[in-house]
């Protein structure tokens, strides 16, 4: 077995700067926004872990089932020898990858990319004992800007779990899967994890959860401005509100200040005044209909090789194909 590798092309002061320019874009424009991918610091991990377990959060569970019923036949199709994937964080869905490719397959290459070195150091070096003949190189980017540190050679698939394709906005979209288009041959392919449009009934809930943990996750974007950028949010005055968008068809999380605030962020050299009742939107999760995430591959120059759901028509895996 060789030990794995990590290339690492985000350092902690690559993230710092990101984080300060979006802070200070989003606290300065009308309505106030935060970008999703704050919320992940260790605190925000765990809380997330802690959502996938909750009982109104569906889709770790749907993709999961799904992935564990399809998985041999995307191995069959896919004839994978290098997995990339994106976001990987602890690789938790990954294992059942890595054995349908590995047996029913030509597997000879992990590449997990993800944010966090921490979460990365842990599991490549993990899926490298568990996986002995497989090489592992795991790459420290931001997925949005970074897909040109992908290895090259050998046929590749690009996997992207989770649903989190839904935190981007159409146009972000667009330009997130021609990214990704653009750095793969044609013939190589793109398993995407995507969130399907259902009954908002079922939808809020998994946003808006009786024991509070996503409005926990929710606030947490703020902890982590107060310990990164030294702001002196009042964590408990913000209430959290999760609404669906039926015109947009997403989740939309905000945080909602619950009375008149004066905020300072002295990183950013920056005071930020909140009125009561004033809402900041933190994440939109957006759920999909096959048609139109079928389309949007297309545009991007995918062609749509197989769709898989969950008997409930929950959440999708599509693989599609660099045309
Ligand atoms: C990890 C982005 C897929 O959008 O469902 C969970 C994050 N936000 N609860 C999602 C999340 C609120 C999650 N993704």
């Amino acid at each position: 077995m060789t030990a794995p590798t990590l290339d690492i092309h985000l350092t902690d002061d690559d993230l710092t700067a990101a984080l300060r320019s979006d802070a200070r874009r989003g606290l300065t424009s009308s309505p106030k926004t935060l970008p999703p991918k704050w919320f992940y610091d260790a605190r925000g991990s765990e809380l997330f872990e802690a959502i996938t377990g909750l009982p109104e959060y569906y889709p770790t569970r749907t993709e999961r089932a799904l992935l564990e019923r399809v998985v041999g036949e995307i191995a069959r199709i896919a004839r994978t020898e290098v997995l990339v994937e994106l976001g990987a964080g602890s690789a938790a869905k990954t294992r059942l990858l890595l054995s349908a490719m590995s047996a029913e397959g030509p597997l000879k290459t992990y590449v997990p990319q993800d944010v966090s070195v921490s979460a990365l150091r842990g599991a490549a070096a993990e899926i490298g004992r568990e996986f002995p003949g497989l090489a592992v190189h795991g790459v420290v980017s931001d997925f949005t800007d970074t897909l040109h540190n992908l290895p090259r050679g050998g046929r590749r698939t690009i996997a992207f779990l989770g649903g989190t394709i839904g935190n981007l906005v159409p146009a972000e979209r667009a330009e997130f899967l021609s990214g990704i288009a653009a750095v793969l041959e044609p013939g190589e392919q793109l398993l995407l994890g995507a969130g399907l449009v259902i009954d908002p009934e079922i939808l809020v809930p998994a946003y808006d959860d009786a024991a509070g943990v996503t409005a926990e996750f929710n606030r947490n974007v703020l902890h982590v401005l107060n310990s990164r950028l030294g702001a002196d949010f009042d964590t408990d005055a913000f209430a959290h509100v999760a609404l669906w968008d039926a015109r947009n068809e997403w989740i939309e999380m905000r945080l909602e200040a619950t009375r008149d605030m004066t905020v300072e962020v002295p990183d950013l050299d920056l005071t930020v005044d909140f009125a009561r009742g004033e809402q900041m939107r933190t994440e939109i999760s957006a759920k999909f209909h096959i048609e139109g995430l079928s389309a949007e591959l297309a545009s991007a120059g995918f062609r749509t090789e197989h769709v898989w759901t969950d008997p409930q028509d929950r959440f999708a895996l599509v693989l599609a194909e660099r045309r």
